[in-house]
């Protein structure tokens, strides 16, 4: 636990929209924020299903001239959001509206240099942001990454192929819309992998360096509803209380590491993204027992506490004891919603590691990790993760 004595500020979005038919009011909620013509930023799958121009119906019935970018890859890139910025600017847009999982992490780029001018890669770390973005309105339409209401982007430089992190306030969407209908299209595979990265968020959150009493709650919450909700949210997609369920454990875990931090899992699951174009649910959900096991020392009592949320009974057991039980429950979980047990399965090969353990320890999430860590420690998970 964080000293007593420390002061600690707590972000979220100005606004947080959640439930069953969130999403119709983005219209409204555009032209309370003064928008008057929209860049809609999304990615090709959503383009094509048809829900971009479901929301960018929504938002012309309410007289805000919409142009839909779909350029946001799965692991967003400088390039997309040079892109989307041309777009915005060439269509006078004032307000940036993102829709998809990792397309908001696009949309606050674009923002970033709408207001401030340059290039994306300038902007690249803490606090480096000096003018309020234009407003953002983020509709979300997975139950994972929580970038919908988070401070952070992580956007990858096509030359280093290194995943840049922007963590600043100023990047916090002005209203986050969590609408589970909007999250019943997602197949089993990117339900599983998504909520197992809600999942790391919380759980990394809950033994981070900036953990306090209210992101303590955050995360302990959102662990007992993945737990409980992710394996029927696999099962069946239509299941309405389980999308319903699992949007609310993505936005407390977001609540969670937006304002604790998170940790060695993300330092290493960033690498494969940015280097190999991995998915970012994948590798963390993979990376997630071992990072567990390897911090289990640093705080047992908070890995024992994680497992009891999780549904395991840690009574007589010792601390430790308890704590060991946690990766396992992680395990079986993962195994359930059809994780792969490796990183080799999903195309990672052993000569990768010396280039991903480089970046992973330059990585801001190591700072925020309880145990301290170095390359060789990293180099061996990722080796054990294979
Ligand atoms: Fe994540």
């Amino acid at each position: 636990m964080a000293l007593a004595e420390q002061v600690f500020e707590f972000y979220i979005p100005s606004i947080s929209r959640m439930g069953i038919g969130a999403v119709k009011e983005v219209g409204a909620k555009a032209t309370y924020l003064g928008g008057t013509r929209a860049l809609l930023v999304t990615d090709k799958g959503l383009s094509k299903s048809g829900m971009a121009d479901q929301i960018k119906k929504l938002l012309e019935d309410a007289g805000i001239q919409t142009t839909i970018f779909d350029g946001a890859e799965p692991n967003p890139t400088d390039l997309d959001v040079r892109e989307g910025l041309k777009a915005y600017q060439a269509n006078k847009c004032d307000i940036i509206v993102t829709l998809g999982g990792s397309s908001h992490d696009t949309g606050k780029g674009i923002g970033i240099v709408a207001s401030n001018g340059g290039d994306i890669r300038e902007y690249a770390g803490i606090d480096t942001v000096a003018k309020p973005l234009p407003p953002l309105i983020a509709i979300n339409t997975t139950a994972g990454t929580a970038s919908e209401m988070t401070r952070f982007a992580v956007i990858t430089n096509t030359d280093t192929h290194v995943k840049m992190i922007f963590a600043t306030p100023r990047i916090t969407p002005t209203i986050a819309i969590n609408d589970p209908v909007l999250m019943v299209g997602m197949p089993p595979a990117l339900t599983a992998a998504t909520g197992m990265d809600a999942l790391t968020h919380a759980v990394e959150a809950y033994v981070a360096a900036l953990m306090n009493p209210v992101t303590d709650a955050c995360a302990l919450a959102a662990i007992k509803l993945v737990a409980d909700w992710l394996p029927a949210a696999v099962a069946n997609g239509d299941n309405m209380e389980a999308r319903d369920k699992m949007a609310y454990a993505e936005f407390l875990a977001g609540m969670a590491f937006n304002n604790a931090g998170i940790g060695i899992v993300h330092a290493m699951a960033h690498q494969p993204g940015a280097l190999l174009n991995k998915p970012h649910g994948v590798c963390n959900a993979i990376l997630l027992p071992h990072g567990c096991a390897f911090n289990l020392i640093a705080m047992p009592k908070r890995f024992a506490e994680i497992a009891a949320a999780m549904g395991v009974n840690t009574a007589g057991l010792t601390s430790m004891e308890a704590a060991e039980k946690c990766v396992e429950a992680i395990r079986k979980l993962s195994k359930l919603v059809g994780i792969p047990a490796g990183l080799a399965e999903i195309g990672v090969k052993e000569s990768d590691i010396p280039a991903l353990s480089d970046n992973a320890i330059k990585d801001i999430c190591c700072l925020f990790n309880p145990r301290k860590i170095t390359i060789d420690d990293i180099r061996r998970i990722y080796k054990e993760a294979l």
